[in-house]
């Protein structure tokens, strides 16, 4: 659904790859949009595709087919240095690990200053300052600006990355696994420093993570992939009892939060390969709701009924546990 406030939207995007035994299907048919002031969690697998969308909607992958707009501006069909010019102004991208994503020769006050420079933004002067501003943003000490990336530990190297990423004043952050390649004693203070920069900064984010409950901390909106399909797109504060999705439930039910203790739905079975996917609904391989229609088409989007919001593609879905209201 594409409203106003949408400032980030692909819609029907495909990603293929050709590789000797075939076409990779990276991402199929995926449609998603991102309100300003929102974060959208993404959740799946590995290798259902998250990567590639991060890719796409900072413009560092094209769709085969399909459309990427910001605030209504149609990114594709711009100049390569107007896109790259109109992307970097708006969005900044976090990678997983800051140690291949930082170039390691250059100095913190440099890898800052970067995309000033390339975007040839202020004066030298101003330049220097946005340097300062950034560090203090981050939590790091100026001290830092003339280290190496080796010399800084691995929770100070992703504070320079989300840095690098603030240094435009983007409106959209895309962190794809920020914490995930870190200590597991420093994720939560990245995490917290996210959330924190997101409020002061009024921005909007795209937070991907395997970890579903981390997700659900930090999201309004979680969109569950599998196998390259956006399968389901649930408000937050929908997620725990109120997904329709069987593959989203089954997610949910292997990590089960304190609250709600959970039965979880084994999935039986190997994640079929993107080369060679399934008919019809890709999940039809591992659901425990299959029937012979799941295996004929892929389900259109269904928006739930209680939450106009809530958009599932699935021909079986799994009932909620709301409480019917009384009239
Ligand atoms: N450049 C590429 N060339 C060929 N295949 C690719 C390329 N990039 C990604 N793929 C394939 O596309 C599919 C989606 O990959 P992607 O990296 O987007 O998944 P992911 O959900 O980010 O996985 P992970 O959780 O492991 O990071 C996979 O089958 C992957 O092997
Ligand atoms: S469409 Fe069919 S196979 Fe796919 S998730 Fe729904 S019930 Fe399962
Ligand atoms: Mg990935």
């Amino acid at each position: 659904m594409t409203t106003d406030s949408d400032i980030l939207t692909v819609s029907d995007v495909n990603v293929d790859f050709s590789v000797p035994r075939g076409t990779v299907h990276a991402l199929t048919g995926v449609s998603l949009s991102l309100r300003a002031g929102e974060t959208v969690g993404i959740v799946g697998e590995s290798g259902c595709g998250k990567s590639t969308l991060a890719k796409v909607l900072v413009g560092l992958q094209a769709p085969t087919s399909g459309h990427v707009s910001y605030d209504g501006q149609e990114a594709w069909r711009l100049s390569a240095s107007q896109r790259r010019k109109f992307i970097g102004r708006h969005v900044g991208m976090i990678f997983q690990d800051p140690s291949t994503s930082l170039n390691r020769r250059m100095p913190v006050a440099q890898i800052l200053r970067d995309p000033l420079d390339v975007h040839r933004l202020g004066t030298r002067a101003s330049r220097d300052r946005r340097v300062d501003e950034l560090l203090d943003l981050v939590g790091l000490p100026k001290s830092v600006a003339d280290a190496l990336p080796s010399q800084l530990s691995g929770g100070q190297r992703q504070r320079i990355s989300i840095g690098r990423a603030l240094a435009l004043n983007p409106r959209i952050i895309i962190a794809d696994e920020p914490t995930s390649a870190l200590d597991v004693s420093v994720r939560a203070q990245i995490l917290n420093l996210l959330m924190d920069l997101k409020t002061e900064l009024n921005l909007s984010m795209v937070y991907i993570s395997h970890d579903i409950q981390t997700v659900r901390r930090i999201s309004d909106r979680i969109a569950t992939m599998y196998l390259g399909r956006l399968v389901e797109d649930t408000p937050a504060l929908d997620v725990d009892d109120n997904t329709r999705h069987p593959y989203t439930r089954a997610l949910l039910s292997a990590t089960p939060s304190l609250l709600h203790a959970k039965t979880p739905i084994s999935l039986e079975g190997p994640v079929p390969s993107a080369v060679n996917p399934p008919s019809g609904c890709p999940f039809r391989t591992r659901c425990w709701k299959a029937t012979a229609e799941c295996a004929e088409t892929m389900p259109e989007p269904t928006h739930d009924s209680a939450h106009p919001d809530h958009v599932f593609r699935c021909f079986h879905p799994v009932e909620t546990q709301r409480v019917p209201s009384v009239n």
